[in-house]
């Protein structure tokens, strides 16, 4: 009886909707339908091949003073409108993207004077939507909860870092979909759906013929998809949470201190971020999506650009990190002037762009306390005018640091003057870092450090100065609008492994299914001495981190350190070991050669936590990149997506025979073999291992 009335009830609900407000995808594969209840609150529900893939889910806001976001609407119009245009950004996985969508904007009235726009965009790779709302005689819109839900149709198979509104540097898990507690995005899952298949079977009849039946069939095929955000410009960011519905998400925004507010705009109107749901038939089809720079706005910057430029770089960094150097000036100083100008020698001998010195300036005693940084004062040991006139005779560039410590508000008084002092040093690329608590119990990831992060991005920009930030917000394509805004952290990078248990062998063939779907990250790859047989018992080492056992080293082989320069794609791409640690190794030779500027990138193949095989192609050669998890794996690789009826000599760094990142991680080989468009490569992976291969074509 129940159930019947719930039946009743629901095709109550979803009669008044009229069947116009749907859409779908340009292949016609994904649909979405909008609909309103009886009371006037919105829902969505997305089909893929016509069988449901995301069930009936809630739309809206909850806000403050009365203000009336989430239901009464009725809907005064739907405007649709297609897009198929090319467009070419300064740098990326790929240069040149196709932005290919049919869009539905519902236009909706409630009687609470609140106007609101749901523009939904579909995509052959999936959809993207947002809200545009406009309330009437008010000049404060307060939002305490946003309604979005992610009602999954089946259970299935999910990765993904818990939700946190403070850190991203947390290790993932692979989990059923309805035991999913709460997640950060993009959370990549795989369900399935039904799909109908004809089946023919032949019979014997009575008068002993043949006879040929059709029937029709289901069977279960799967579905990747990653929910995320695209243009996160001034709101906070979005987490999700399960609800106590079977596989059903719903959005949870970072709240300001108080715990409730969750986004303030001094003004009658906002429009969200997109919320966004990449959908593919194969899970490299996910990395291979451009959904989420589709749905950023064009670049804003205007004029010569080329102070926007990918570059390789080496630092005076690993070495702090391992304890055997200090930020803090001292005698195990590592940015000094005599260091600086060694590393600097070393970048213009092995074709290195540029060098990034941590520890420069005056403020690091404070870090963890006050976390005073002085953003324009070196410290006494470090000439600045000297290094700058010694990297620009040998052709390299210098990465500046400004770490914050979380302090934003010495930050930001010092902005303006530190941009302009760091350009006109001869900077033209900053790191920044938010290692710390922020100020007033503000929350790393709330609305406003998100508008702080954009502050930056738009000061750097306006002195010409690209960034890479750690301890980030995380990324949802805004580099379409910024190309400054170069690359990230936002995820347990290479630091970990200095001093911690270190990220596991899955780790590195999660990411690009996961973090790196929205944009580059500043893992920093390469780390040779993998078991640090150079440092661990070096005079000089002290431990400075309290995760540090003791015990820490990489847990990769290091065909798999090669194989990640390629693999976790950072514009901005660092070799992180301390240059002595490459001196005379012939795997370097691979970081030498490695082009950061691709201009084409293709994933074939791979599952989440499982391998992964992506190449890149810049200018006319070609960087391939395979790696696994805690499993040997041997795979094939067509080398189709060479240029027909050219040769290419292939230079292939794999792991050794006897490799296992556990137990002898430094084995490896190196081969050459001359390859064209028909041949296939076979790759042979040893336990966290991988494989690097340089394809330069024979003129
Ligand atoms: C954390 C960053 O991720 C790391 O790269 C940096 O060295 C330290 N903070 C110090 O700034
Ligand atoms: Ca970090």
């Amino acid at each position: 009886m129940k159930i019947f009335f719930l039946l009743f009830l629901s095709s109550i609900i979803f009669s008044c909707s009229s069947p116009k407000n749907e859409v779908s995808s340009p292949d016609g594969r994904i649909k979405v339908a909008f609909n309103t209840n009886i009371e006037g609150e919105m829902f969505y529900d997305v089909k893929v091949d016509d069988s449901i893939f995301i069930d009936d889910s809630q739309l809206g806001f909850d806000a403050k003073d009365g203000l009336n976001l989430k239901n009464s609407f009725e809907i005064i119009k739907t405007e649709f409108s297609s897009k198929d245009e090319t467009w070419e950004q300064i740098w990326g996985e790929n240069k040149v993207i196709r932005n290919h969508y049919n869009e539905m904007a519902i236009h909706l009235a409630n009687i609470d004077s609140t106007y609101l726009i749901i523009r939904f965009r579909l995509f052959n790779d999936g959809l993207g939507f947002r809200y545009e709302y406009k309330v009437k005689d008010t000049d404060k819109i307060i939002l305490t909860d946003e309604l979005t839900t992610f009602n999954i149709k089946e259970n299935g198979v999910s990765w993904s870092i818990p939700a946190s509104f403070e850190t991203y540097e947390l290790l993932y898990r692979t989990l059923p979909l309805n035991e999913v507690e709460d997640a950060n995005t993009p959370f990549t899952f795989k369900t399935t759906r039904l799909q109908d298949y004809k089946s023919t079977s032949l019979s014997v009849n009575e008068s002993i013929s043949l006879s040929v039946n059709e029937s029709i069939s289901s069977e279960s095929v799967s579905i990747y998809a990653s929910i995320h955000e695209a243009a996160l410009t001034d709101f906070p960011e979005m987490t999700l949470k399960l609800t106590a519905q079977g596989s059903q998400l719903k959005a949870q925004l970072a709240p300001y201190p108080d715990g409730k507010t969750k986004a303030v705009f001094e003004k009658d109107n906002f429009i969200s971020p997109w919320r966004t749901i990449q959908i593919s038939d194969k899970a490299v089809g996910l990395i291979n999506s451009n959904l989420i720079l589709n749905l950023n706005e064009p670049c804003v910057l205007e004029g010569d650009l080329s102070w926007i430029r990918p570059m390789k770089y080496v630092g005076v960094w690993w070495g702090m990190h391992l304890g055997v150097e200090s930020w803090v000036m001292g005698d195990r100083h590592g940015a000094t002037t005599e260091n600086a100008k060694r590393y600097i020698d070393f970048a213009a001998n092995n074709n290195i762009d540029a060098v990034l010195f941590e520890g420069w300036n005056e403020g690091w005693d404070s870090w963890g306390g006050r976390q005073n940084f002085d953003f324009t004062k070196a410290y006494a040991d470090f000439d600045i005018d000297e290094i700058m006139l010694y990297a620009k005779t040998k052709n390299v560039e210098v990465i500046g640091h400004h770490e914050t410590g979380g302090n934003i508000i010495n930050y930001e008084n010092q902005l303006e003057e530190a941009y302009r002092w760091t350009k006109e040093k001869g900077i033209n690329c900053v790191k920044t870092g938010y290692a710390g608590g922020l100020p007033d119990f503000h929350n790393h990831h709330g609305q406003h450090n998100v508008r702080h992060y954009r502050k930056v991005v738009e000061t750097a920009a306006r002195h010409h100065i690209t960034l890479d930030v750690h301890e980030p917000i995380k990324p949802t394509g805004i580099r379409r609008t910024y190309p400054n805004m170069m690359t990230r952290e936002g995820a347990r990078g290479m630091e970990w492994n200095a001093w911690s248990e270190g990220n596991p062998p899955e780790h590195h063939v999660m990411l690009p299914f996961t973090r790196l779907l929205a944009g580059p990250m500043d893992y920093t790859p390469g780390t040779f001495d993998i078991l640090f047989d150079n440092t661990r018992n070096s005079s000089q080492r002290k431990r400075w981190n309290d995760n540090d056992k003791g015990n820490s080293r990489v847990n990769t082989t290091l065909a798999k350190q090669l194989a990640n320069w390629v693999i976790l794609y950072s514009p901005l791409q660092m070799a992180s070991d301390m240059i002595e640690h490459y001196e005379g190794h012939p795997a370097f030779q691979f970081f030498r050669d490695f082009n950061p500027d691709c201009d084409w990138s293709e994933a074939l193949q791979g599952e989440p936590g499982e391998y992964v095989a992506i190449v890149r192609r810049a200018g006319e050669d070609f960087f391939l990149g395979a790696a696994t998890n805690g499993s040997a794996r041997e795979i094939e690789i067509p080398l189709t997506f060479l240029e027909k009826g050219k040769s290419y000599e292939a230079t292939i760094y794999s792991d050794g025979d006897d490799a296992h990142w556990e137990t002898n991680p430094t084995s490896y080989k190196i081969e050459k073999k001359t390859v064209s468009s028909n041949d296939t490569l076979f790759i042979k992976m040893a336990a966290g291992g991988g494989c690097a291969v340089y394809l330069i074509h024979n003129s």
